[in-house]
C-alpha cells in the first residue's frame, strides 16, 4: 500500500473514494476485493499514513483482511489531485455530523464540491447521508460534472457483509444522468441486490426515511417494554408474537436502553429539521427522539429502586460502544448513562472489549477497568450496556462473589436471568419481570 494502485491496467473501472472512515474504508476495500483499482483520499494525515502501513484505523470485522489482502489495488492519499487523476467515479464518503441546531453539517461535502469545481468530467457518487435536496443543489453548481445519489445502508459490526450482500442498491440520477447511473449500477451488479432507480431527491429521502423508520420501531418497542413493566407482561413474548405477523416482521423489535451511534440520532434529527425547515412539523419523530432520551435515563431509576440514592455507590458499566463489534462511541447510550450516574454522585467504572481507547477521551471521570471482572469488583450494581458476546461467557459465580452487591441491570435483555439468579444475582432487564437469587 502507499504505492500506486497497480490494478489500473486490470480493465476494471478505477474507483476514487473521498473520506476513509467507516463507509469510505469499507467501500474502498470491497471495491478492491471486486477487482477495482481504488485510490482513497482522507484529510487526516496520520490516518492515511497508518492505512498505508497496513494498520486499519477502525474495528470492523473482516475489514483488515480485505485491506491487507487487496493491498496491490488500494492506495491511500491526502492528495485530491491523485484521486482526480485516478478515477472518473468518485465515491463521496465524508462525515455529515449534526450541527448545534440538529441540522446535518454539510461543510465536508461542500469542501469536496469546491475541490471539484472545474475538474472535468468526474462523477460524484454521494454515499454520505445528506438532506433531501442537497444533490439537486450540487448538480446546479457543477454543470460539467456528473452526480449520482447512492446512499449507504451498511451497519457497523457487519459492514463488509452488508456491502457485499446488499438488500437493495438505491441509485438516484438527475436529468441527463442515466449513463452515470448505469455506470454505478454496473459496479454493484455482481453483488446481486435489488436495484432501485429513481431521482436524486427521492434517493436521498429513501435513506433518511429508512433510518427514521428503524429508529421509530426501536422507540415503539421500548415504549411497549415500559408498558409491559407496568402490566406484568414479558416484552420478549410480546415481540415474538408481533414479529410472526408478516406485515410486522421480527426485525428491530428488541427493547433496550435506546439507540445511539453515528447515524440514527443524527439522521432522525436531520429529517425532523429538514421537514421543519420545509414547513412541515414532523410530530412522530419528536416523540421517537424523546422516548429514546428517556429510555437511556430509565436505567438510573432502576438502580435507585434497588440501591436507594446513588451518591457514593460504585456502578459498573459493561460495554461502552454503541453496539457490539465496533469501537464507535458516537452518541453511545453509555455516554448519557455515565453522565447521569456521575450527576447522581455515583462512582462509575467501565469496561469494553474494544472501545476503551475511544471511550477514555469521551468519558472523563469514569474509571476504566482492564476486564469485566475487574469492573465488577467491589461494585454495588452493574449495567449491561452493550451486548458483546463475550459477556455471556463470564463466570457469574465469581462475578457475584467479587461484587459488593450482585445486582445486574441488563439494558439489552442479553444475559440469562436464570443463570445469574443461580449465581446469586438480582437481575432486572427491560420490559421483563425481575429475577431474584435462589
Ligand atoms: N457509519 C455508518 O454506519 C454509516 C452507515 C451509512 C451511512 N453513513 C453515512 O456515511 C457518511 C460517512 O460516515 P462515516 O461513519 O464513514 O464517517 P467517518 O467520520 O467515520 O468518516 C468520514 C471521513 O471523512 C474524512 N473527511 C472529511 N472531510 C474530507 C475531505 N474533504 N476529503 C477527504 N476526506 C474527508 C474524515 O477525516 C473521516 O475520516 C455520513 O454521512 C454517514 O451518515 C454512515
Amino acid at each position: 500500500m502507499g504505492e500506486q494502485a497497480s490494478g489500473e491496467s486490470s480493465g476494471k473501472e478505477p474507483i476514487g473514494v473521498i473520506g476513509a472512515g467507516w463507509v469510505g474504508l469499507v467501500t474502498a476495500a470491497c471495491f478492491a476485493e471486486l477487482g477495482h483499482p481504488v485510490v482513497a483520499r482522507d484529510v487526516v494525515e496520520e490516518k492515511v499514513e497508518a492505512l498505508n502501513r497496513g494498520e486499519v484505523t477502525i474495528h470492523e470485522p473482516g475489514l483488515a483482511e480485505l485491506i491487507t489482502g487487496n493491498a496491490d489495488r488500494l492506495e491511500f492519499t491526502t492528495d485530491m489531485d491523485r484521486v482526480l487523476d485516478h478515477a472518473r467515479l468518485l465515491f463521496v464518503c465524508v462525515d455529515t455530523p449534526p450541527t448545534h441546531s440538529g441540522d446535518a453539517d454539510l461543510s465536508r461535502v461542500r469542501k469536496v464540491v469546491d475541490d471539484l469545481a472545474g475538474s472535468g468530467d468526474h462523477v460524484l457518487v454521494m454515499k454520505s447521508t445528506v438532506p433531501a435536496g442537497t444533490g439537486e443543489t450540487i448538480i446546479a453548481e457543477l454543470p460539467g460534472a456528473g452526480y449520482v445519489s447512492c446512499p449507504e445502508f451498511l451497519k457497523e459490526g457487519t459492514a463488509v457483509e452488508d456491502f457485499m450482500n446488499p438488500d437493495r442498491v438505491v441509485i438516484g440520477v438527475g436529468q441527463g444522468g442515466e449513463a452515470d447511473g448505469d455506470a454505478v449500477a454496473g459496479l454493484y451488479e455482481p453483488l446481486g441486490g435489488q436495484m432501485v432507480r429513481t431521482d436524486v431527491t427521492s434517493a436521498e429521502m429513501i435513506k433518511l426515511a429508512s433510518n427514521a423508520y428503524l429508529a421509530t420501531r426501536i422507540s415503539f418497542i421500548n415504549e411497549i417494554a415500559n408498558v409491559c413493566e407496568e402490566v406484568g407482561a414479558d416484552v420478549g413474548e410480546v415481540a415474538r408474537g408481533m414479529g410472526l405477523d408478516d406485515r410486522i416482521g421480527p426485525q428491530f423489535l428488541r427493547p433496550g436502553i435506546g439507540f445511539g451511534g453515528s447515524c440514527f440520532p443524527k439522521d432522525v434529527s436531520a429529517l425532523k429539521l429538514l421537514a421543519g425547515n420545509s414547513g412541515y412539523h414532523f410530530q412522530l419523530l419528536n416523540s421517537v427522539i424523546e422516548v429514546n432520551e428517556l429510555q437511556k435515563r430509565r436505567v438510573v431509576g432502576k438502580l435507585v429502586k434497588h440501591l436507594g440514592p446513588l451518591a457514593g455507590r460504585r456502578i459498573a458499566l459493561l460495554g461502552l460502544a454503541f453496539k457490539p463489534d465496533t469501537d464507535d462511541m458516537r452518541e453511545a447510550s453509555s455516554l448519557v448513562l455515565a453522565a447521569r450516574l456521575a450527576a447522581e454522585g455515583a462512582e462509575v467504572v467501565a469496561f469494553d472489549p474494544v472501545a476503551m481507547d475511544a471511550a477514555r477521551a469521551m468519558l472523563p471521570g469514569v474509571e476504566m477497568a482492564g476486564s469485566a471482572l475487574e469492573a465488577l469488583t467491589g461494585a454495588d450494581g452493574a449495567v449491561l450496556v452493550t451486548e458483546w458476546p463475550e459477556f455471556h461467557g463470564l463466570d457469574w459465580g465469581e462475578a457475584a462473589s467479587v461484587m459488593g452487591n450482585p445486582l445486574m441491570i441488563d439494558g439489552r435483555n442479553f444475559l440469562d436471568p436464570a443463570a445469574l439468579a443461580a449465581a446469586g444475582f438480582t437481575w432486572e432487564g427491560v420490559g421483563r419481570a425481575e429475577v431474584r437469587p435462589g
